[in-house]
């Protein structure tokens, strides 16, 4: 069966140099607000759901933390584990490879932080739900979880558009386009010659069926806020970043 598009795009080295610019400066000013916010200390234990290549995870294991990470593309899991020894901190953390609609860590969370868009990228509304019954089994009574999810206001406001960007020699041709409630990006790569198309595609939720999904499952949305900085969210804010808690 062909591989779903999740599973080949996330796991290539295109998506890494695609965004770049989404790096661990960016991730370490959102924890950073983030823990102060949610009165983090080093005692409290944390699952990164869907944690890439770990920017979030490695810095908060660097601050104390037992972090756990999940995700579904190997190449990222083998990448942080040699990230984590390489700094010294691989006792503090551990990472696996899950798929985030159907996961058993046998241990629950205080936090559970789930970043940069990793929520929505599913055919089904009951897959998408899924992530958030398993985030759920996972967390403590009173745990918080923290999806970190695009604009769709602002992503639907931005309309269709077709660019080229250029990033160490690699042309990617983004064709982004909305299908159903879903914004899709084709994505063609032109390595040195070599084509390769990927896709990206996420399902345009508004606040209201996040926070409808959540509550159906027992959490009490505390805040909806609209970038890395905890500003209160606007229409046209860059995230829509959703606190809950497990009541
Ligand atoms: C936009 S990236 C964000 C990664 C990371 N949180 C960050 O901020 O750098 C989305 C991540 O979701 C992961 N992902 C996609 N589908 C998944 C699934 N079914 N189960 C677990 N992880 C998945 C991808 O492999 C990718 O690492």
């Amino acid at each position: 069966m062909e591989a779903a598009w999740f599973e080949s795009w996330f796991n290539s080295p295109y998506y890494h140099i695609l965004y770049q610019h989404r790096d661990d400066r960016e991730a370490e000013l959102f924890i950073d607000h983030l823990y102060t916010h949610l009165k983090i200390v080093k005692d409290h234990s944390i699952l990164d759901l869907a944690c890439g290549a770990g920017r979030h995870s490695i810095y908060m294991a660097s601050k104390g933390n037992s972090v756990t990470g999940i995700d579904l593309a190997s190449n990222s899991i083998e990448e942080v584990k040699s990230k984590a020894i390489e700094k010294g901190i691989s006792e503090k953390l551990q990472f696996q490879v899950e798929d985030m609609r159907d996961f058993e860590l046998n241990t629950k969370f205080d936090f559970i932080l789930n970043l940069f868009t990793s929520f929505g990228y599913f055919e089904t509304k009951a897959e998408n739900e899924s992530v958030l019954n398993y985030a759920k089994n996972h967390l403590n009574e009173n745990g918080i979880l923290v999806i970190d999810y695009l604009n769709s206001q602002l992503v639907r406001a931005n309309g269709e558009e077709s660019y080229t960007k250029t990033i160490s020699g690699i042309d990617f041709t983004i064709k982004k386009y909305f299908d159903r409630d879903f914004v899709i990006k084709e994505i063609e790569v032109n390595d040195q010659g070599k084509i390769s198309i990927f896709r990206e595609q996420v399902q345009l939720f508004e606040l209201k069926e996040i926070q409808t999904m959540l509550e159906n499952l027992g959490f009490q949305v505390l805040n909806h806020f609209g970038d890395y900085q905890l500003g209160e969210y606007k229409t046209n804010s860059p995230r829509s970043i959703v606190v809950a808690r497990l009541v």
